[in-house]
């Protein structure tokens, strides 16, 4: 088009000087056009934290933008304009799926845009779209709909999930919720939303085609191979136009901060806040001499661990791990109850939940201390006590369902429930000469602090459901007194239950009856599902589903009272989602 309109130029000999300031002017113009299309919002809207009045609406993009606004009401007619944050802790490393490599750990420039859309009715549904301009671009969302928290009695249909971490069955999954259910009012995740939260590609553009945005927004594109036949998920669309609810796992908690090791390293290298405190301390007389109260509080967060990208993504009030809120009919109290997960290998160079690596023994700055407990739950703690006041709140006893969520397990067949959920005793062993020849961790389990301190009062305050994830299978149980206990978390994938012959792995010389092998280790019995169980091979029926070819989900429907769960068969694509357990709560 530029040659063209040269050389007409040249035809009616206007002066050169004329010909390069169009010419300029035209390349300009080119320019903007190509670098229009440059731009793209990162995920698509989501919404947060609904009132009775109010709803928060979030977005991400790859620039800082000049304006981003939420356009809402029947014709858009009201605007929003929202607040733009940048993410401090997102980042990209040899590990991470995308289609440009990088070699080394690498900052990678992410902004958050987020505002309250006020004044909402009860009830009413509100189309919204975001708007984020740049340069003189705008890029707009599709259209969604918003509504503030439904009144009591309000029908709901409230998905259960967890444990998503971008697994190969986990866009499928999302895909057949969106079939199968259609409007989804919430979403309660009970932890382990990505792998590596740093990552910044796992939340929202992992190559795999499952990142955690793309695959609830129904934007995901994995293609799953089974038995030599591809199918391609695309997740569901789901957060535009419901509230998640999410809880911190393990996999939300990064270890010690640097710049340049590996995130992988860096996920794992989380050690006690405490034992970062008498580190800071022996060295304050250098890193902060000042005594600078923002200097020590850095200092030791980045040398345990941080949850500082999930806090960043999800907008939670006064950036607390633990919240409750009402929503419907349901009073929603979500807990942090998570620990590090290490591995149970008793290999000289691992650093394990049972003992630490050998060729570390002289080397506190590289112990892991076992499987630590990130935010104390026991009693007395503080996050006990706002339990206790929590449960004695109006709202929570007023409350026809009482849901308590977090993301270890209570009751389970899986792998993760042991050793107990207390903090590690560490035991040292020397040689005649004073050297150290072993570190190991015990654990209790009469200090287990989910069944010791926590249980007591969630059965006092007669609590209808605890739902939790972490051991990627699905189970439920149910207590004396009447509390049901659920983990939907074969979602992505599985590691098995722990029935038959397939025990836990425990060091030889720990009690088996401390460190259980088989079955639920808190006593109660895992709950056959009640319309069409999995069978084995001998067509027995089975009391959990544990398969990395068949994805569960659970759908509470508070107008029933009841959670159904379901099954899908990745092996046979054209097959019908089966509805296989329900239960009243
Ligand atoms: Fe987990």
């Amino acid at each position: 088009m530029i040659m063209t309109i040269q050389t007409r130029l040249k035809c009616i000999k206007i002066k050169p000087i004329i010909l390069f300031i169009i010419t300029l002017l035209l390349i300009r113009q080119t320019s903007m056009i190509s670098s229009s299309h440059s731009y793209s919002l990162l995920t698509d809207p989501f919404l947060q934290f609904p009132t009775e009045t109010s709803v928060k609406v979030a977005w991400f993009t790859e620039f800082p933008g000049d304006e981003h606004k939420i356009f809402y009401g029947q014709n858009l007619e009201n605007t929003v304009i929202a607040d733009t944050s940048q993410l401090t802790r997102t980042r990209e490393d040899e590990g991470s799926k995308l289609t440009s490599k990088y070699e080394q750990t690498t900052r990678r420039n992410v902004w958050r845009h987020e505002g309250e859309v006020r004044g909402l009715k009860q009830g009413e549904r509100i189309n919204y779209q975001v708007v984020s301009r740049v340069k003189n671009d705008e890029i707009k969302s599709n259209i969604f709909y918003l509504t503030s928290s439904p009144q009591p009695e309000t029908p709901l249909k409230i998905l259960l999930t967890s444990d998503h971490q971008s697994m190969p069955m986990g866009a499928a999954n999302l895909q057949k919720v969106k079939e199968t259910i259609g409007k989804i009012d919430a979403i309660f995740f009970a932890g382990d939303l990505v792998n590596i939260p740093d990552r910044a590609s796992e939340w929202f553009d992992d190559q795999r085609g499952c990142a955690f945005f793309p695959c609830l927004q129904g934007k995901g594109n994995y293609q799953l191979e089974k038995d030599g036949i591809t199918t391609i998920y695309h997740g569901g669309e789901l957060i535009q136009n419901a509230p998640l609810f999410p809880t911190i796992g393990n996999h939300e908690v990064m270890g010690r901060f640097t710049e340049n090791s590996r995130l992988s390293e860096q996920f794992i290298d989380a050690i006690p806040q405490a034992v970062a405190e008498k580190n800071y301390l022996e060295k304050k007389p250098i890193i902060n001499p000042d005594n600078n109260t923002e200097i020590k509080k850095d200092w030791i967060k980045n040398n345990s661990f941080n949850t500082d990208t999930y806090e960043e993504i999800f907008s939670f009030p006064n950036r607390s791990h633990y919240y409750a809120v009402t929503f419907g009919d349901i009073r929603l109290v979500v807990l942090q109850v998570t620990n590090i997960w290490r591995s149970p290998s008793l290999k000289d160079n691992v650093k394990g939940r049972y003992k630490e690596s050998k060729r570390d023994l002289d080397n506190p700055e590289k112990w892991g201390y076992g499987q630590h407990i990130f935010e104390a739950i026991k009693k007395g703690s503080a996050q006990y006590q706002w339990l206790e006041e929590e449960l004695n709140s109006e709202a929570f006893k007023q409350a026809k369902y009482k849901i308590v969520m977090f993301h270890h397990p209570v009751h389970t067949l899986g792998g993760n429930i042991v050793p107990p959920y207390t903090d590690p005793l560490q035991n040292l062993d020397y040689d005649p000469d004073g050297n150290i020849t072993a570190i190991g961790y015990q654990y209790p389990n009469e200090n287990d602090y989910i069944i010791r301190d926590l249980m007591p009062l969630l059965e006092t305050a007669k609590v209808n459901l605890v739902f939790y994830g972490h051991s990627h299978l699905w189970n439920r149980f149910l207590s004396p007194n009447g509390i049901n206990f659920l983990e939907s978390s074969n979602v992505g994938n599985s590691y098995g239950a722990h029935l038959g012959n397939n025990k836990r792995p425990i060091p030889p010389n720990y009690s088996k009856s401390n460190y259980v092998e088989i079955g639920n280790p808190n006593g109660l019995e895992a709950i056959m599902p009640n319309l069409v169980p999995l069978t084995d091979e001998n067509k027995n029926p089975l009391p959990y589903i544990a398969s990395n070819d068949i994805t569960v989900f659970s759908i509470l429907d508070t107008e029933k009272g009841t959670i159904s769960s379901y099954r899908f068969d990745t092996r046979q694509p054209n097959s019908k989602v089966i509805q296989f357990d329900e239960f009243a709560i």
